[in-house]
C-alpha cells in the first residue's frame, strides 16, 4: 500500500508541487550530519590533491596472526590533531569460498567501564549484530589461507604490508597495507579491490562536545556532531554524539556497479558526484520520483562491480541510515590526487553510515553467477516458496466484505482467468486493529477462506507493526514491555499511523516474538482453522506518519539497548521474520508466505518484497524492470511490482502492457489504491480483457519454469529473472541493458512493451546463437538489435538455441488444481542440434522436500538426435509415484535446420513404442503424445 493520507501531508500537498513535499520531508545529504561531515571530509581530502596525510594507520606491535584461525588481528590508531590516539582494533578474516572480511572496532566504547551516557538504558558499545541479520549464520573460515608471519616491505613504495594468498589455486591475494591503512584484494594478479584508496577512511570516535574542538582534523567539520539542524528531527537526542564510519572502495577496471536497493533507478547505477550519494534508509516514500536517489522502504547494502574479465561484489554489513557516493570516469578524468594502478577505466566508491561497527565482505570471481553464490552462502538463499505464491494475486484496497472477495473470485472462474490469490489490504479490520475482523462485513472470515480454498485458492491478510493504542493487542504490548520504547524513558514510545495513535511491537525482543506467535494461533479471534490464510507486512520501515522523514525518531530504544539508529534498516527484517516464525508455528509443515515492504539483507530468507507505492504511468511500468533485475543481483529475487500501478487509473492500454510485463515478476500482483476505480482484468472490457487473460494463462503455463528457477535459487541463488550480463559477461555492450531479461536459465529471452502505443520494439540480442519467436518460430540470429512486431496483443518472447523447458498448457482456476496435469516440452536447438534443460517437481506446499527428499528433478538434454530425460535425484515415495500419472502430452521441437522430420521412437521402462508426429513446420517439429510418464527416464529416438 499507501500514501500516507495523514492530514498533514494532505494539507501540504495542496499547497505545494509533489516535487516539494518529497524534499520537505526528507533529508538531503546537506541536511544528515553524517553524509554532511563525511562528504565535507571527502571533498577536503580530494581538494589536497595528494597532500593529505591520513591519521589512520596500523600498531606493528599490536598484530596477531592466526593460520589457524585465518585471521589477522590487531589495532589501528587514529592520531588526534592534540597528540592522543584512538584505538581501533580490527579483523581481518579470510571465509570459506574465498571472500574477505574486515571488522573495526572502537576501543574505548566496547569496554563497559568506560560508560559515558549518562542515560543506563544505552548500550555504551557501537552496534555489532547487525551481521545476525545480514547473514544465515556465522561464516565459516577458509581452510587453505596462507598468512604472511610479519610485515614485507614494497621494495618500490618502501610501504610495509602484510600478505594474505587464498583460493585452490591460490589465485587471490589481500595486501594490507600498514600505513596509511589500506587492503588491496588481487585476482589472478591483477588489483580488483582497494579499500581506502582515497583516504576517506573515517571513524567518528567518541568524544565530549568539549573535547572535540581539539579532536577534529583541519579537514573535518563539526556541523550536526551534537544536534540535528533537520526541521523535524529537532527531537533527536543524539546521545553518542557523532559516531559514523566511513571507507572509500575502489573498483580497479571495473566500468559498471550495480545494486544496494531500494531506488527508483537506472539498473547500472550512476556517478553521483554532481547529485546527493544513493542512500540506503527504509522509509515510506510516497509520491517518489522515478530516476531518483532518494532512499526508499528496503535496503540491501551489497554492490555487485563487472567487468569482462571478472565480477566483484562489496557487503557492507550495518543497518544504520547509510550513503554511498559513486565517481565514475577513466583515470585520466578524475583526480590527479587518487592513486591509479591501471590505465583501465574504474569505478571509486564512498561508503559511510550514521552508527555501528565497520564490518564488510569483499568478494572476487569469474562469473556475476558465482558473486550471486558466494552471496547466497554469506546471506542465505531465497527459500522456495509455496507453488500457488508463483500464480497470480489479486489485491486491490481494499475489498469490501465476504460477498465483494467471493463475487471478485467467481468473476475470474466467469471470464476463465487464473488466479490464486486473493488479498485484504488494511480496511477488512475493525477500526484498523490487526487481529481483528470489521463487524457485519467480515463475520464469516473463516467460512469465506473455506469457501476459496474449494478452488485451492488462497488469502492474504495485512498486519502491519503499528498497532493502535487502547485495545487488548496494544495493552499487552505495553503491559509485558514489548514495544519500542521512548528515548528519555522507559515508557512504550507512541506515534501516528494508520488507526491514528500507534505503538510498535519491537520484533528485536524474542518476548515480542513469542507473544506474536500467540496472535496467529489457530482458532483464535483472528482465525479459526483454515490453511490457506497468509500474511502481508506492510508499513514495516517502520512508517511513523508523526515521526521525522516519516519514519521512527532515531533515538528511541529497542531491547537490549540499541537506539533506532543502529538498528533501523533491520527492523523490518525482524519483523517479517517473527511473523514468518508465527506462521511455521500455525501451519505445522507448510511453507510460510509473507510479503513485505520494508526489508534488507537476508529478508530473502522468509519473505518476498513487492516495490511499493506505484503511480499508474508509463514510466513507472518502465523503472519497474531495472529495480526487478537488481533485486535479483543483491539476493532478493521474490519481488514485483504493483500490476497498473498503485495510485491513479491506468487507461486499458496501459494496464494491458502492464498486465504483459507483470506476468513476468517474479512476484506477479495486481494492487490498486482506495480512489482508484475497480480494474480486475476482466473489467476492462475487449480486446483488453481476452489480452490480459491470455497473459496470466501463459504466465500460468510456464509455472514449471519459475518454480525450477526458484529451486535453483534456493540452492545457488541464481537469478528468477536474469540480466542479460549473467550471460554474456564478456559482452560489455549489454551490461546496462535493463528493458530485456532472460527468465531463470529457460533461455526464454523477453522484451516487455513499455511504451505507450507502440507496434514494434527492438530487442537486443547478446550473442551469436540462434533465437526463435516465442509464438511463430521464425529464426532471428545474429548479434544486435533485431525489430520485433508488438501490437498490443504480442508479447516480445524469443527462445534462446540450447534450451529445453516445461510447461503445462491447460486452464484450471489456480496452480493447485495443475498439479497433475500433463507437461507439454519445448526445446530450442542451438548450432549443433543439441540443448539443455530441466524440470523441479514437489508437492508445492510442505517442507517434504527437504526432510524426506520427496521430490522429482528431471534433466532433458538432446544430442545427436536423441532426446533423452533423466530422473536422478530425489527418492521414491507416494508423491513422486503418483507423478507416473502425469505424462508429457507434447514436445515442440524447434531448429534452424532439423535433421529429422518422420519418426520418433519412444522408450521408457523397458517398453518401446513409436509416438505420433508432425513434419517440420515452420522451423518446428511436433511430438503428439508420446505418453510417457514424467517421474522415469526416458529417450526418444528422431528419425
Ligand atoms: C492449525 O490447524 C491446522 C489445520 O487443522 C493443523 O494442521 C495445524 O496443526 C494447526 N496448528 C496448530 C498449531 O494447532
Ligand atoms: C513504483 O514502482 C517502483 C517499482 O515498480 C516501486 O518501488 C515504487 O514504490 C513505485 N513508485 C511509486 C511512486 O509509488
Ligand atoms: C514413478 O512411479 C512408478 C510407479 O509408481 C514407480 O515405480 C517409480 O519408482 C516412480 N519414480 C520415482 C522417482 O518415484
Amino acid at each position: 500500500m499507501k500514501l500516507e493520507f495523514v492530514s498533514i501531508v494532505a494539507t501540504f500537498a495542496l499547497f505545494r508541487s509533489v516535487f516539494g513535499v518529497k524534499r520537505e520531508l526528507f533529508k538531503t545529504c546537506e541536511q544528515n550530519g553524517f553524509c554532511h561531515r563525511n562528504r565535507h571530509l571527502a571533498n577536503a581530502i580530494s581538494n589536497k590533491h595528494g597532500s593529505y596525510s591520513s591519521p589512520y594507520s596500523v600498531d606493528e606491535t599490536s598484530i596477531r596472526i592466526s593460520e589457524e584461525v585465518s585471521a589477522i588481528e590487531g589495532s589501528i590508531m587514529k592520531k588526534l590533531p592534540n597528540g592522543k590516539a584512538v584505538e581501533l582494533p580490527f579483523t581481518i578474516e579470510v571465509l570459506k569460498s574465498d571472500n574477505i572480511r574486515l571488522t573495526i572496532d572502537e576501543k574505548e566504547r566496547s569496554d563497559p567501564k568506560s560508560l559515558r551516557v549518562a542515560d543506563k538504558r544505552f548500550k555504551s558499545r557501537r552496534f555489532n549484530e547487525a551481521s545476525k541479520y545480514a547473514l544465515k549464520g556465522e561464516p565459516e573460515i577458509s581452510v587453505n589461507a596462507k598468512l604472511t608471519k610479519e610485515s614485507i616491505t614494497d621494495k618500490s613504495t618502501g610501504e610495509k604490508y602484510l600478505s594474505i594468498i587464498y583460493g585452490d589455486e591460490s589465485e587471490y591475494e589481500a595486501q594490507i597495507t600498514l600505513s596509511p591503512f589500506k587492503i588491496t584484494v588481487y585476482y589472478h594478479g591483477q588489483p580488483e579491490i582497494i579499500l581506502n584508496d582515497r583516504n576517506f577512511f573515517n571513524i567518528e570516535h567518541w568524544r565530549t562536545q568539549d573535547q572535540q574542538a581539539s579532536e577534529l582534523s583541519p579537514e573535518e567539520t563539526d556541523y550536526g556532531t551534537f544536534k540535528d539542524e533537520f526541521k523535524d528531527s529537532q527531537g533527536d537526542h543524539l546521545p553518542f554524539g557523532p559516531e559514523s564510519i566511513g571507507v572509500d572502495v575502489s573498483f580497479i577496471g571495473y566500468d559498471k556497479v550495480f545494486g544496494i536497493p531500494e531506488h527508483a533507478d537506472t539498473f547500472s547505477l550512476k556517478d553521483t558526484t554532481n547529485d546527493d550519494p544513493y542512500r540506503l534508509f527504509n522509509v515510506d516514500i510516497f509520491e517518489y520520483e522515478t530516476q531518483s536517489k532518494f532512499p526508499m522502504y528496503g535496503s540491501i547494502p551489497f554492490m555487485v562491480a563487472q567487468k569482462k574479465s571478472a565480477t566483484a561484489g562489496l557487503f557492507w554489513i550495518n543497518a544504520a541510515d547509510t550513503y554511498v557516493d559513486i565517481k565514475k570516469g577513466s583515470p585520466a578524468q578524475s583526480n590527479p590526487d587518487q592513486i591509479v594502478l591501471t590505465s583501465e577505466k574504474s569505478t571509486k566508491t564512498h561508503w559511510f553510515s550514521e552508527a555501528g561497527i565497520l564490518d564488510l565482505i569483499i568478494m572476487v570471481d569469474k562469473s556475476p553467477l558465482a558473486i550471486n553464490k558466494k552471496y547466497g552462502e554469506l546471506s542465505g538463499n531465497p527459500e522456495l516458496p509455496q507453488l500457488f505464491t508463483l500464480g497470480y494475486h489479486q489485491c486491490r484496497w481494499n475489498y469490501n466484505d465476504v460477498d465483494d472477495v467471493l463475487d471478485v473470485s467467481e468473476k475470474f472462474d466467469n471470464f476463465e482467468i487464473p488466479y490464486d490469490v486473493i488479498w485484504l489490504d488494511i480496511e477488512y479490520t475493525e477500526n484498523k486493529k490487526y487481529f481483528t475482523w470489521k463487524k457485519g462485513l467480515f463475520d464469516d472470515h473463516v467460512e469465506m477462506n473455506k469457501k476459496l480454498a474449494e478452488t485451492g485458492r488462497n488469502l492474504v491478510a495485512i498486519i502491519d507493526p503499528h498497532i493502535k493504542t487502547d485495545y487488548q493487542v496494544s495493552n499487552d504490548i505495553e503491559k509485558q514491555g514489548l514495544g519500542i520504547k521512548n528515548s528519555d524513558n522507559d515508557d512504550t514510545y507512541h506515534g501516528h499511523c494508520w488507526p491514528g495513535e500507534s505503538v510498535w511491537i519491537d520484533t528485536f525482543n524474542p518476548k515480542s516474538k513469542a507473544y506474536w506467535n500467540k496472535l496467529f494461533a489457530n482458532n483464535t479471534d483472528f482465525s479459526g482453522d483454515e490453511t490457506n490464510l497468509h500474511i502481508w507486512n506492510d508499513m514495516s520501515e517502520p512508517s511513523v506518519f508523526s515521526g521525522p522523514e516519516t519514519t521512527a525518531p532515531k533515538d528511541i530504544v529497542h531491547y537490549g539497548g540499541w537506539e533506532h539508529r543502529s538498528v533501523h534498516n533491520a527492523y523490518g527484517l525482524t519483523f517479517h521474520e517473527a511473523t514468518y516464525d508465527a506462521m511455521s508455528k500455525r501451519y505445522v509443515n507448510k511453507r510460510p508466505f509473507i510479503l513485505t515492504r520494508a526489508y534488507y539483507a537476508g529478508s530473502q530468507r522468509s519473505a518476498a518484497m513487492w516495490s511499493g507505492d506505484n503511480k499508474s504511468k508509463w514510466e513507472f511500468l518502465k523503472i519497474s524492470l531495472p529495480m526487478a533485475l537488481t533485486s535479483q543481483v543483491v539476493g532478493m529475487p521474490f519481488t514485483g511490482s504493483d500490476v497498473g500501478g498503485f495510485f491513479g487509473d491506468p487507461s486499458s492500454e496501459l494496464l494491458t502492457r502492464w498486465y504483459q510485463a507483470g506476468i513476468w515478476y517474479p512476484f506477479f500482483r495486481g494492487h490498486a489504491h482506495i480512489d482508484s476505480k475497480r480494474r480486475e482484468p476482466y473489467i476492462a472490457g475487449e480486446p483488453y480483457t481476452s489480452i490480459m487473460r491470455d497473459a496470466i494463462r501463459l504466465r500460468y503455463s510456464l509455472l514449471p519454469v519459475f518454480y525450477t528457477g526458484f529451486h535453483h535459487a534456493s540452492i545457488t541463488n541464481a537469478p528468477i529473472i536474469t540480466p542479460l550480463f549473467y550471460s554474456n559477461p564478456e559482452n560489455e555492450d549489454c551490461y546496462e541493458i535493463e528493458d530485456e531479461f532472460f527468465v531463470a536459465d529457460s533461455g526464454l529471452l523477453v522484451k516487455p512493451v513499455t511504451q505507450e502505443g507502440a507496434t514494434s520494439v527492438s530487442i537486443y540480442i547478446p550473442d551469436e546463437k540462434p533465437y526463435f519467436d516465442y509464438h511463430t518460430h521464425e529464426l532471428i540470429q545474429g548479434k544486435g538489435s533485431h525489430d520485433l512486431q508488438a501490437e498490443l496483443e504480442q508479447i516480445p518472447i524469443l527462445m534462446q538455441g540450447g534450451h529445453i523447458f516445461s510447461r503445462k498448457d491447460r486452464y484450471r482456476r489456480s496452480s493447485k488444481l495443475m498439479k497433475y496435469d500433463p507437461y507439454t516440452l519445448v526445446v530450442a536447438l542451438d548450432e549443433e542440434g543439441s540443448a539443455k534443460g530441466s524440470l523441479y517437481i514437489d508437492d508445492g506446499e510442505t517442507f517434504d522436500y527437504k526432510k524426506d527428499d520427496d521430490f522429482v528433478y528431471v534433466d532433458f538434454a538432446i544430442k545427436d538426435n536423441k532426446l533423452q530425460s533423466s530422473v536422478n535425484v530425489g527418492k521414491q515415495t507416494p508423491f513422486t509415484e503418483l507423478l507416473d500419472k502425469v505424462k508429457v502430452e507434447k514436445i515442440i521441437i524447434v531448429g534452424k535446420d532439423i535433421s529429422f522430420s518422420s519418426s520418433a521412437k519412444v522408450s521408457q521402462n523397458g517398453e518401446n513404442w513409436e509416438a505420433e508426429t508432425i513434419g517440420i513446420n515452420n522451423n518446428a517439429f511436433i511430438i503428439r503424445n508420446p505418453a510417457v510418464a514424467i517421474n522415469k527416464s526416458w529417450t526418444i529416438e528422431l528419425n
